[in-house]
């Protein structure tokens, strides 16, 4: 069953086709440099890109697969969360799409494609339990089936790539912060630069916010006292703290809810410090680490492919009244 593949929930339009777990092509187009100009995604300039990108990145992705619009037996789209205007790109191409060929229309959930990155050449099977961090989500998921979720844990505020983001926008790192501050870091020091435990009443939920505005007030305290800050420092001083909580309430939940297989997932997953910590606590805890390859870990369409493909095993068709929502809970039914 050859699926094509849509993604336009961000800064990227993605279209892939996909075979169970094989990806057959897998094309981004990214709109990360026009949305550098601005430090941060621009919503009604991502919605505009995706609309000119998406032919064309269609096109490219069925030669690339060698296949023709024949061999297509079902489209799959991202139809939520996300930015609407972003979303309402993929979703109406899908269901043009979809018409047009006569074939199924499969919904797919954004947080629920990131973790079905983990299917992409690798034997992982649920039960498992999820860590999703990225620019928008920080949870921790059962993944009971291919399709049944349990969020036991989130952010109570930002998520660990905003956090990322915004402290290296302070730092004047490019966009997107994240992916350059880990680039640059070197190694921590927490004399140096004192950053606090956040306190979260949930035992598997997150709270970033509150770390993110102490590395910010540090830096500007630095440059009120036109002390130098040493950047490479700092960022790996953060990047250390946020992979260490979020490696320990992993591992927290693994070893209370008896989970022997953890996955990560989203943007954030290709986090070196994070990749770092988690496999070296999940060695140590006998527990089994499955990560998406880096090319996967972003946002993308091959993921979406493969996750919905079990969406249509398990009946998840949408008709052509489908529409994109900007929130939506992972174990929505
Ligand atoms: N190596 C890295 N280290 C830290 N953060 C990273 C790294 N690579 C990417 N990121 C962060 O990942 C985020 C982008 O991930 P992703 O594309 O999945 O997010 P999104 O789609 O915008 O949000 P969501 O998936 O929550 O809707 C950004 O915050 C980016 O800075
Ligand atoms: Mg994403």
């Amino acid at each position: 069953m050859k699926i094509l593949a849509i993604e336009s929930s961000c800064d990227e339009t993605s279209v892939a086709i996909t075979e169970k777990r094989r990806v057959l092509s897998n094309v981004v187009a990214t709109q990360i440099a026009e949305h550098k100009l601005y430090g941060g995604v621009v919503p009604e300039i991502a919605s505009r890109r995706h609309t000119e990108a998406i032919t064309g990145v269609c096109r490219e992705a069925i030669r690339q697969a060698n296949i023709s619009y024949d061999d297509i037996d079902a489209v799959a789209v991202t139809f939520a969360p996300g930015l609407i205007g972003a979303l309402l790109v993929g979703v109406n191409f899908a269901k043009g799409l979809a018409a047009s060929l006569s074939v199924p229309l499969i919904p797919v959930h954004h947080l629920r494609s990131h973790i079905a990155a983990n299917y992409i050449g690798s034997d992982l099977k649920p039960p498992f339990l999820c860590l999703t961090v990225s620019g928008g989500n920080t949870i921790i998921t059962e993944v009971k089936d291919y399709t049944s979720f349990n969020p036991i844990g989130g952010t109570k505020d930002d998520a660990a790539g905003e956090c990322f983001d915004k402290v290296a926008r302070t730092l004047g790192l490019s966009y997107p912060g994240g992916v350059t501050l880990d680039k640059i870091a070197t190694a921590p020091d927490e004399k140096r630069y004192p950053l606090p435990i956040p306190h979260t009443e949930g035992k598997y939920d997150f709270s970033f916010s509150g770390l993110k505005t102490a590395a910010i007030n540090l830096i500007h305290n630095c440059s009120q006292k036109n002390e130098e800050i040493d950047v490479p420092v700092l960022c790996a001083t953060l990047r250390h703290r946020v992979a260490e909580i979020l490696t320990d309430k992993t591992i927290t939940a693994a070893k209370d809810l008896g989970y022997s297989t953890i996955a990560l997932a989203g943007g954030v997953s290709a986090n070196s410090e994070l990749r770092k910590l988690l496999s070296a606590a999940c060695e140590e805890n006998g527990i089994t680490l499955y990560k998406p390859e880096l090319k996967y870990c972003g946002d993308n369409a091959a993921m979406v492919g493969v996750g919905g493909y079990y969406e249509y095993l398990s009946g998840n068709i949408g008709t052509l009244d489908l529409n994109a929502a900007a929130t939506m809970p992972i174990n929505y039914r």
